[in-house]
């Protein structure tokens, strides 16, 4: 008898961890999951949720969302909700320093290492993904995509008839860009200010190469010194090519594409987001209605961020936020998200479970995924913390008000020392 009790003791601890339970024993209550997925981004969210609700009808979601592209008002949010101990009971955070070197440190996050175990995930993730959701061998977070920060979008149609190619070089995009202008188009279309900071990573990219863009945040390359120098050099000839200074402030990442799909604008560089809003919003074929390429300079290095979500410490629904997480890092989840986000899943038997799902170009991603050099991106929380990403965008303004190379080398140093983010200086 008592060991019975034991045994159902156990099973009960169990069940209540993993979220391993039937539809009438299992979570209940309400279940808020914070997001910046709202509108045009919402769709792949709303597709996992129907999911979990399935297999959780017990449980009320509540998807509170706070719009704004890459989670500029959203994570201002979460920091006062954070900060002042009514955390949500998930949330979405970048995979890298955004989570580790953010909430991690500060003892925000609870360490989901029996998850990981129970569902078999130490093997169905990539070893470099779990690398950066780690923390002194504790694991933090579930991803639940991978998407690529530097691809350049166009309209093949729009191309041909001003005949030009997509530039593989960024020389080749200066040297074709009076021509576009003549024409009364914008050679490349930028929106309000963290796209501008998008543009510039796959501008470094290029120009540092992978590992001088990873020497970065190590240190190596120094941040004042003549590489950085040339970052911002080549910035500022691409800047001339782009609307910053006209309408750009007031453009959303989505009314940027729009002007490339107008053809008011040849060109746009932002996150393959790009791509589920093409495909699922505005109903667009890969490679017919929208075309894509590596930004210039960077064929062959994948700029990779990961959105993935957490137990924060605190959170209101213990139970509900471990089977929440557990769908989310299911093939079922990656496959019912993926297809509709313009990202690949995070799991590596995920797109072969159903490979129908996946258009041209989220094929052709996964295979640069699974082949090319890898770089983490600093817009979207991989390779700073959450200091440095406040602070950039003060470097940025700097450099966009006085255009100098040497000015901007001097602030991003002087940001590298307060936030710790670009090792051991
Ligand atoms: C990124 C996020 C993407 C997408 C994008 C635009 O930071 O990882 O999933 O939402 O912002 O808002």
């Amino acid at each position: 008898m008592k060991a019975r009790l034991v045994f159902v003791v156990l099973l009960l601890a169990i069940s209540s961890v993993f979220g391993v339970t039937s539809a009438q024993d299992g979570p209940s209550g309400e279940l808020e999951i914070f997001s910046w997925w709202a509108g045009d981004e919402g769709p792949a969210l709303e597709a996992l949720i129907a999911l979990y609700s399935e297999q959780f009808p017990n449980v009320e979601v509540i998807n509170a969302t706070v719009t704004g592209g890459s989670g500029v008002n959203a994570r201002a949010v979460l920091k006062t909700r954070m900060l002042g101990g009514t955390p949500p009971a998930s949330f979405q955070v970048h995979a890298g320093q955004e989570l580790t070197g953010t909430w991690v440190v500060a003892g925000r996050m609870e360490p989901l290492n029996d998850l990981f175990e129970a569902e078999g995930w130490n093997e169905a993730f990539p070893a470099q993904l779990l690398e950066q959701i780690s923390y002194e061998g504790n694991l933090y977070s579930v991803p639940v995509n991978i998407h690529r920060s530097n691809v350049m979008w166009f309209s093949p149609s729009k191309l041909e008839e001003w005949g030009i190619a997509a530039p593989a070089t960024w020389d080749e995009f200066l040297a074709v860009c009076p021509a576009i202008q003549e024409q009364g188009v914008t050679p490349l279309v930028v929106g309000e200010a963290w796209t501008v900071n998008h543009l510039w990573e796959s501008v470094a990219l290029g120009v540092l190469g992978a590992e001088g863009w990873a020497g970065i945040w190590t240190g190596e390359t120094a941040a004042d010194g003549a590489e950085m120098t040339a970052v911002w050099d080549k910035f500022n000839e691409v800047l001339a090519c782009t609307n910053v200074g006209a309408d750009s402030a007031g453009l959303s990442w989505q009314q940027a594409i729009d002007k490339v799909i107008a053809g008011e604008a040849a060109f746009n560089i932002m996150g393959d987001w790009a791509a589920g809003y093409m495909v699922t919003t505005l109903g667009l074929e890969p490679g017919v209605g929208f075309g894509f390429a590596a930004s210039p300079d960077t064929t062959g290095t994948f700029m990779w961020l990961s959105d993935s979500f957490g137990l924060p410490v605190g959170s209101p629904n213990p139970d509900a936020t471990v089977a929440w997480l557990s769908v989310l890092g299911s093939v079922e989840g990656q496959n019912a998200f993926n297809p509709l986000k313009g990202s690949i899943p995070a799991r590596i038997d995920a797109v072969s479970a159903a490979p129908d799902l996946y258009n041209a170009y989220l094929q052709a991603a996964a295979a640069d995924w699974a082949s090319n050099t890898l770089a983490g991106s600093l817009a979207h929380g991989v390779a700073a913390n959450e200091r440095f990403m406040g602070d950039f965008n003060q470097v940025m303004e700097i450099f966009l008000a006085s255009r100098s190379s040497a000015a901007a080398g001097a602030a991003f140093k002087a940001v590298c020392a307060t936030s710790g983010a670009c090792g051991g200086m």
